[in-house]
């Protein structure tokens, strides 16, 4: 039996947090390490260039990413492990399917239409600040999925859609010039948790909330301090499941750690006190790999060979799908 194909890429415009790390780089990490499927993740350079035209930004989030997922232990012999922008097939489908896609399934884009509407709300020009590469992102991110034949797309939620639209694109191209890619599915796991931010909204870079994963651990303790809670004090009992410090202990702990924890919110455990134990959580969990990660930032050396072997290897499959594909569509030689 072949194994199946999974394929997940990151976007290198900020440095990981808790969030990302519960929702996307731990289960990842988990399911590679079985035997069930063969792992493909990537560094997203190129998707980073939509939102940050800031090169140092750009370069110093490809450097904590990596380190990021080779501190927590990715198997990179295992799991081909690369940089978007090593690959030059990548931009190269892209183009080619560009000319494949209806330009109305792209003004359907999720991230596109709110730009939009974000300008429309505050009454501009509805294409302001709007760049083609935003209008164009999910072709980019069609090629990287349908370049490597991938089948799973672990992903979230809010990116379901662009995976959907890998598919649409795959199966028009597929119609008219002849089978050349699989179609993928978006695996969208329910267990894992959707982390509230220091301020209860959905942590994400974007509200500022975030708590970043390697903090040394005085910062860590501190932004755990700032979740916010409500007025209660010790002694009154208290609702876990309205509550960020109980979700993002939950995300941590086991489920009789859970449980526990629960019980103490019933019986008035005070703010200070649950969130002196989250830490403790948290903490016991991140120590290693921090050292690793602090270790890993002072040689990026390491990194930068690690990459570049995975991108040789993805290269191998990634040369011959772009060769038929370009030959399908009558780009080949003349003689
Ligand atoms: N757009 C994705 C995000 O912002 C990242 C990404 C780029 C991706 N290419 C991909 C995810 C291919 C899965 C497959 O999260």
């Amino acid at each position: 039996m072949t194994k199946s194909r999974v394929l997940t890429g990151i976007t290198t415009s900020g440095s990981p947090h808790l969030g990302n790390y519960v929702g996307a780089i731990r289960p990842a990490i988990r399911a590679s390490q079985g035997n069930q499927c063969e792992s493909f993740f990537f560094l997203a350079d190129y998707h980073a260039l939509i939102k940050s035209h800031k090169p140092e930004i750009v370069h110093q989030s490809t450097l904590e990413v990596a380190a990021t997922w080779l501190a927590l232990g990715l198997d990179t012999k295992k799991v081909v492990f690369y940089r978007q922008s090593d690959i030059p097939e990548i931009p190269e489908l892209t183009w080619l399917l560009t000319c494949m896609t209806a330009k109305g399934l792209m003004n359907r884009a999720h991230a596109y239409k709110s730009a939009v509407q974000d300008n429309v709300d505050a009454g501009t020009d509805e294409d302001f600040a709007i760049n083609m590469g935003l209008f164009s992102y999910p072709i980019l991110m069609a090629a990287d999925i349908l370049l490597f034949n991938a089948e799973r797309i672990p992903v979230g939620r809010d990116q379901i859609q662009h995976v959907e639209m890998a598919r649409d694109i795959a199966q028009r191209f597929n119609h008219h010039y002849g089978n050349h890619f699989v179609l993928p599915e978006a695996q969208v796991d329910g267990d894992v948790a959707v982390l509230q931010g220091l301020d209860g909204r959905k942590m994400s870079k974007s509200y500022n909330n975030t708590i970043p994963l390697f903090l040394p651990e005085k910062a860590l303790k501190k932004s755990i301090n700032k979740i916010k809670t409500n007025l209660l004090e010790p002694g009154d009992p208290k609702d876990p499941d309205s509550s960020a410090v109980f979700q993002i202990w939950r995300a941590f702990a086991d489920p009789q750690q859970t449980e526990l924890m629960r019980n103490n919110y019933a019986q008035g455990i005070g703010w200070g006190d649950a969130k002196r134990q989250l830490f403790e959580l948290i903490n016991n969990e991140l120590k290693e790999p921090r050292e690793r990660y602090n270790d890993l930032l002072l040689n990026p050396a390491r990194i930068e060979d690690v990459l570049v072997e995975g991108a040789a290897r993805a290269r191998l499959e990634s040369r011959e799908l772009v060769g038929s594909v370009r030959e399908a569509m009558g780009i080949r030689s003349l003689s």
